[in-house]
């Protein structure tokens, strides 16, 4: 069935951008009916956003003359979803406040539709307190965000205020329309990348892991409706949309940090651990001397996995990954009896898996190991997804 959305446009610079908006949700077949705020006409005309979704743009409330044809009543809620495009300051706490001084906000008053803002405005304007207080008053009303993003403003300053891109909208608006997903109402905690542990101020031991195949799945659970929380080591990736980021870069933060997201129903370990750090870092930096290199004591890092499998807390599904070469098998089960966990997905990594978007895994439970064909990382995520969501349903 055919999606709609209702689009109101507020009055900001960002307003172009949900003319971009418009024509890529009618590529992916959501039709766009709109509303375009007084000060939203001083940044785009009606004819164009009406040229583009095909319909009638509606500009106040007295373009509605023949409320025979489509009252401010029933425009609110004809389409599945009310996006604002920019938000604006003034359009956030006309919404906080319950104002319905225009059509922009007797429609979003009168709605029963679930409302997402992409909010758009000066950085003073967004961390200003009266600002911040409205957005925490409409998130507990059950509005939902998509950005601000930070960078670069018309207004020649930077930081948090820019409006998010028109694909970042559309999928904040797919993500709404396809409903709660298998996963919503559940906790998951996901770890990736390496972890780096400093020896002085400008060195570290580390390794390897690009975080790719965390990210990932860190992303099919939350677009599957889980509350994610991704933590993750230093790596160069884009955090994923709608995960609660936490950035560490020490295995000693990284197990601080997991402690303090639990209780979660599913954790899915993919990090790639130090399994030493140096037992007591140079507060300066080491010099080279003619004495030759210097000798460094090192310490076992906690297991974290390990930690997790007999924590008082510990997760419902507890999933911990395994990189081999040989015997990925029968390795694989050893680690999961060894380690406490529920599942152990085991990667062949001897044809050179790291940094590359591609993996050959094995799902190894208390039922026995299954096989899945070479997959992309995003495909290996998603179907671990589908999987994961049928193991807590079977729990619940
Ligand atoms: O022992 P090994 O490093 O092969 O185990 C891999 C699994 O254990 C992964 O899930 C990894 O995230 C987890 N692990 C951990 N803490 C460590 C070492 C590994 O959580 N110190």
């Amino acid at each position: 069935m055919s999606k709609s959305i209702l689009l109101i446009i507020g009055g900001g610079i960002a307003a172009y951008k949900s003319l971009e908006l418009i024509r890529r949700a009618k590529e992916r077949g959501i039709d766009t009916r709109a509303i375009i705020t007084k000060a939203g006409t001083e940044f785009v005309t009606p004819l164009s956003v009406s040229a583009l979704s095909g319909h009638k743009a509606y500009t106040d409330m007295f373009s509605l003359v023949d409320e025979t044809e489509m009252g401010h009543i029933q425009l609110s809620r004809v389409a599945d979803l009310v996006v604002v495009a920019p938000a604006t300051a003034n359009l956030m706490a006309k919404a906080a406040n319950g104002l319905a001084s225009d059509l922009a906000s007797t429609s979003l008053l009168a709605t029963d539709k679930p409302v997402l803002m992409a909010p758009a405005m000066n950085v003073r304007m967004w961390n200003h307190a009266a600002t911040q207080r409205n957005l925490a008053t409409l998130k507990a009303d059950g509005v939902h965000f998509v950005g601000p993003n930070e960078g670069a403003m018309a207004c020649n300053e930077f930081g948090p205020g820019r409006m998010a891109e028109p694909q970042e909208i559309l999928e904040a608006i797919e993500r709404l329309l396809a409903g709660p997903g298998p996963l919503s109402g559940v906790k998951a905690l996901v770890t990736a990348g390496p972890t780096h542990e400093p020896l002085d101020p400008v060195r570290f031991l580390g390794n390897r892991s690009s975080g790719k195949q965390g990210y990932a799945i860190a992303r099919a659970l939350a677009e599957a409706g889980a509350e994610t929380t991704l933590i993750s080591g230093p790596v160069a990736l884009a955090p994923p949309q709608g995960v609660r980021l936490i950035e560490v870069e020490t295995a000693l933060e990284m197990q601080a940090a997991c402690e303090a997201a639990l209780p979660v129903d599913v954790a899915v370990l993919t990090a790639a651990v130090a399994d030493w750090r140096a037992q007591s870092p140079a507060n300066s930096k080491l010099k080279k001397s003619d004495s030759g290199p210097p000798s460094l004591a090192l310490t076992e890092n906690p297991d974290i996995l390990a930690g997790l499998a007999n924590h008082a807390k510990r997760p419902t599904l507890l999933i911990g990954f395994a990189a081999e070469t040989e015997n990925v098998l029968a390795y694989g089960a050893e680690k999961r009896a060894r380690k406490g966990c529920d599942w152990i997905v085991a990667n062949d990594v001897s044809t050179g898996v790291f940094g590359t978007d591609h993996n050959t895994v094995h799902v190894i439970t208390a039922q026995g190991a299954e096989s899945w064909p070479e997959l992309s990382k995003d495909a290996v995520a998603t179907r671990l997804a589908v999987r994961i969501s049928k193991a807590l349903e079977k729990v619940a």
